[in-house]
């Protein structure tokens, strides 16, 4: 856990520097004094043309008679964004990965909110998956100092750290390999952070599963040997102005079932529970802000394998709230469980239903690999969009042409599980559509997002823990 202070005396003995810089070369105040007592700055920032465009960083040794070791010049651009400043936090973390204390005037900044973008920019920009290294090499900052900050911005950035922490726990959760996440291990970390956290929890295993109707979650299960898990947190503040309910695409490990995937298409398949993780990863955040808001995640939790008792193509399935889905392809599979999820959020009335899932790889196709899709009708979707521009995750509305429902009707069943060949994110909205009723409803799939194929500003390579920003500031939204 990294710690925040202000501008204490010997703040300077910080080991690294993060300056903010704007296009121009514009310094803050303080980067304006320190320029001027370490003027051989300036020769290494010509050298290097730094003028602080957007992304620019360069690093350089602090040298005699500074105080810091390494400084780090983080470019914001011309007009900085909040989105801005977390990413060059981000770099910034990165860059000074060997500093165990960091100074910075990154949130003496114009915009608003800057510290907890600070905060949020450091914790993120410092994870790292080292679980199964024998030779970790863990991040060694251990503490921020906002100079010149005060008890305001140090609560900010606070802040910022604790909705990062909700990221890195879902990053953790999907980072982790298949073997060691099983759905009722799975379901028994969410249930410990909801004890942590002050959540109630329940927990459906296989039995409790199909007596309770949830035959899309049943059917995927049948051919992994570890049973499946349906996973329920419940956020209740006695001053809840609103109540918002999530639901996340929990598949442990998607092999494709008997509609095989490739062995390439299967290398990132222990991501298919990002989902899930966002929920999990949100609720512990909502829980530890004490948003007054009352909140239902749900989070069915399943393999999807091709054991010898799998589902068949041609099987049909009833889901909880009665309608019956004909399986013609066992990889479109996050549609079946997700309508069970569905259905159970939608039987609880709340104001609004989201639900969050790496659902189909023709989503990534259409909108790239770090932009989700976003379904649903012009309200919630507004409100949906508007939180996750604030939160600074990427996401952009697709439709939900009523003409093209017809693309999933089944010859024997009230619906199928694959569309025609064009507009694959499409047909699967459509599906999950049948299982929301009257509740207003957003739909984000994040096949592109969940995962990082390579390291950028905050995000590490791998999960991203994309979404748990977006619903966090959804219900703060909620909450005013
Ligand atoms: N989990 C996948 C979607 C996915 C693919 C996520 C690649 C991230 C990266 C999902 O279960 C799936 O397999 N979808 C199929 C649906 C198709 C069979 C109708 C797809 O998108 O190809
Ligand atoms: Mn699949
Ligand atoms: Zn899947």
């Amino acid at each position: 856990m990294i710690e925040f202070r202000g501008d204490l005396p010997g703040a300077e003995s910080a080991s690294g520097l993060a300056l903010g810089v704007v296009e121009g070369r514009v310094f803050d105040e303080t980067g304006r004094g320190l320029m001027g007592q370490l003027p051989w700055l300036e020769h290494h920032l010509d050298d290097a043309e730094f003028i602080g465009k957007t992304g620019q960083l360069l690093v350089v040794p602090g040298g005699e008679g500074s105080a810091y070791r390494r400084i780090a010049f983080v470019g914001l651009g011309s007009d900085p964004t909040a989105e801005q400043v977390r990413r060059a936090a981000g770099s910034a973390a990165r860059a000074l990965e060997q500093m165990p204390s960091v100074a910075t005037t990154l949130h003496d900044h114009p915009l608003a909110g800057s510290a907890e973008g600070v905060g949020m920019g450091f914790v993120l920009g410092s994870y790292g998956f080292h679980r199964h290294k024998s030779e970790p090499k863990p991040s060694a900052i251990e503490s921020i100092v906002l100079l010149g900050g005060g008890d305001a911005a140090v609560a900010e950035a606070r802040r910022g750290a604790t909705i990062a922490a909700g990221v890195t726990f879902a990053r953790d959760l999907i980072n982790t390999p298949a073997i060691g996440k099983a759905p009722a291990t799975l379901a028994q970390i969410a249930v410990d952070m909801a004890a942590e956290s002050g959540l109630r929890s329940r927990v459906l295993d296989g039995q409790q599963i199909e007596a309770e109707g949830l035959g899309g979650l049943r059917g995927v299960s049948l051919g992994a040997a570890n049973p499946p898990r349906l996973v329920e947190l419940w956020y209740e503040p006695a001053d809840a102005k609103a109540f918002l309910a999530v639901v996340g695409k929990g598949i442990v490990f998607d092999s494709g079932g008997l509609s095989l995937k490739t062995a390439e298409g299967m290398e990132t398949m222990k991501t298919d529970m990002s989902g899930a993780a966002a929920v999990f990863g949100a609720m512990k955040v909502i829980a530890a802000l004490g948003l007054p808001v009352r909140v239902l995640g749900i989070a069915p939790l399943t393999e999807n394998m091709p054991g010898g008792g799998a589902l068949r193509p041609g099987d049909v399935l009833t889901a909880r709230n009665g309608k019956t889905i004909e399986v013609l392809n066992t990889d479109a599979e996050g549609r079946l469980v997700l309508a069970d999820g569905l259905s159970l959020a939608a039987e609880q009335s709340p104001d609004l239903i989201v639900d969050i899932a790496t659902l189909t790889g023709s989503c990534a196709v259409a909108l790239g690999d770090k932009i989700a899709g976003l379904f649903g009708a012009d309200e919630p979707t507004g409100r949906v969009q508007a939180a996750a521009d604030a939160a600074g995750e990427r996401v952009w509305r697709l439709p939900l042409p009523e003409d093209y429902r017809k693309n999933i009707d089944s010859d024997v069943a009230d619906m199928k599980n694959t569309g025609t060949r064009y507009g694959g994110a499409i047909h699967a909205a459509l599906l999950l559509k049948e299982f929301v009723g009257d509740v207003p409803w957003a739909h984000l799939d994040i096949a592109g997002p969940a995962r990082a194929t390579e390291a950028e500003h905050y995000v590490a390579k791998g999960a991203t823990g994309f979404g748990v920003r977006t619903i966090v500031q959804l219900a703060r939204d909620m909450a005013k």
